[in-house]
């Protein structure tokens, strides 16, 4: 089906310098952006995205590195957009991830792990619109 998912350049891979490379990847894999703005997210942003996270061990880390540094936040459409992002991506932690993955190729760590996408259709539509209005996404 065609789907949207919310894709995050996280502030590893914007401080590498490989928007472009990993948006290729998007392109090659027929996912359109139909949305995108580059950010830097402050503290109230970063935990209310992650708001899902906030009692897991890791939480207080996940939102330092978020804000970090700027990110590239983006939504993508295409047929089953959200499962063909998600194996770009690769695993979370980039140790697990398949050779050719985003991950494999640019992460460093389970938390520096370039990019964050969508995990399920009912996510997807709620982090897109917690970045983006109805005005601000482009579908062709
Ligand atoms: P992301 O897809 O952005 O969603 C939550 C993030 O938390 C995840 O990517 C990882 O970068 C980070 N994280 C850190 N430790 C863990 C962990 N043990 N399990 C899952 N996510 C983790």
């Amino acid at each position: 089906a065609l789907e949207r998912t919310l894709s995050i350049i996280k502030p590893d891979a914007v401080a590498k310098n490989v928007i472009g490379q990993i948006y290729t990847r998007f392109e090659n894999a027929g996912l359109q952006v139909i949305a995108a703005k580059m950010k830097q997210l402050t503290r109230e942003e970063a935990e209310g995205f992650y708001a899902v996270h906030k009692e897991r061990p890791f939480f207080n880390a996940l939102v330092e590195f978020m804000i970090s540094g700027p990110v590239m936040i983006q939504a993508l459409e295409g047929e089953n957009a959200i499962a063909t992002n998600r194996d770009l991506m690769g695993a979370t932690n980039p140790k697990d991830a398949a050779a050719g993955t985003i991950r494999a190729d640019f992460a460093d760590s389970i938390d520096a792990n370039a990019v964050h996408g969508s995990d399920a259709a009912e996510t997807a539509k709620v982090e897109i619109a917690y970045f983006f209005s109805d005005a601000e996404i482009c579908s062709r």
